[in-house]
């Protein structure tokens, strides 16, 4: 036999010197769901492990995560619902606890990078991206009300905008107020091809934003989602989001989307970040829970795959226990 594939296996530090991908926690960002009040540390029933968090909890743990040596957080904001109405109003409200959390953060913590999200669902009392009206889902009435979010959120101080609704010509329309307030140093990370997932059901319970049941209101997301089953389309997004200014271009969901995430990363010189998504991190600690799987090696070899697909960046629930199997040397033995 002249080819032993197994000589290059065959002990840890050969095994680490031939391996080809890495993940560190430079290239994890944190996802935080925020709401109001003090002295709030709820865990999400769907997602344990994760909580939502008052701002004084949630300033304490960006610490200690920072601690561990994850510099880069997205916020989310769980809204109660008398904030909640059909223009998301309150997304814009000046110094809302989303804006005034993301300001003390940045305060506090200059050093991190912190991400928004930017869509209505949170703040709408229809609970969709756009805004809802005669059973529709409108686009071009949807913009000038994520430019105001936008806007709101540049001037907290956050160093990346997050557009998650997936509204057309968001990005462009996003790019340019943001210039001309002169924020041109406030980037966009674009939630480019973002599908019409089943995976997002624990997200959607950490912060009550599903669509709400009424007869004239569209029950699902699929008009403005992508398909699952397309990945043409994400070309096609991919391109659109260039042309309109973004700054980096995202995948959602993650591990069900290898293929797409390593379209866009053979297509763009953008960097790309794949979100591994609630449901997505749902079903490994479910089955983790039930002894069915090694959290432990089957979190990081799960992170490790997305990387392979090409993502450079890799938001992730999983983002803190990795950080510290990280740095207690854990990993990659
Ligand atoms: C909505 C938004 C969603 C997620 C991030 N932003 C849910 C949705 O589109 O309904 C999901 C993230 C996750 O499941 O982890 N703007």
């Amino acid at each position: 036999m002249l080819n032993r594939p197994r000589r290059n296996r065959r002990s840890p530090a050969i095994r680490s010197l031939l391996r080809e991908t890495t993940l560190t926690p430079d290239q994890l960002v944190l996802p935080l769901f925020l709401v109001e009040g003090e002295e709030v540390e709820e865990e999400v029933a769907s997602l344990p492990g994760t909580f939502r968090r008052s701002a004084d909890h949630l300033l304490d743990f960006v610490g200690e995560s920072m601690e561990l040596g994850l510099k880069s957080f997205i916020l989310f904001p769980g809204v109660a619902g008398e904030h909640k109405d059909k223009t998301a109003s309150y997304g814009y409200q000046p110094g809302n606890f989303y804006l005034k959390t993301a300001a003390a953060i940045k305060d506090q913590y200059p050093d991190c990078c912190l991400i928004s999200d930017v869509a209505m669902d949170p703040y709408s009392s229809d609970g969709h991206d756009g805004l809802v009206r005669d059973g529709r889902i409108l686009n071009d009435e949807t913009l000038p009300i994520l430019c105001e979010m936008a806007l709101a959120q540049a001037r907290a101080g956050f160093d990346y905008l997050g557009p998650s609704d997936m509204m057309d010509g968001r990005v462009q329309a996003l790019r340019e107020a943001l210039d001309e307030e002169g924020f041109t140093e406030t980037g966009i990370l674009s939630y480019t091809a973002k599908y019409a997932s089943a995976f997002y059901g624990p997200f959607r319970d950490a912060l009550d934003s599903a669509p709400r049941e009424d007869a004239n209101i569209p029950k699902d997301k699929k008009t403005y989602q992508m398909d699952p089953a397309n990945k043409r389309e994400a070309l096609r997004e991919a391109e659109l989001d260039e042309l309109e200014g973004a700054d980096l271009l995202m995948v959602k969901p993650a591990l069900h989307y290898l293929d797409v995430i390593h379209l866009l990363r053979e297509e763009s010189p953008l960097p790309i970040a794949a979100y591994h998504v609630s449901g997505e991190c749902a079903m490994l600690l479910a089955a983790a829970r039930n002894g069915w799987l090694a959290y432990e090696q089957a979190m990081p070899e799960a992170l490790l795959s997305l990387r392979r697909a090409g993502a450079d960046v890799i938001l992730t629930y999983f983002a803190y226990d990795y950080a510290r199997m990280y740095k207690d040397g854990l990993l990659g033995v």
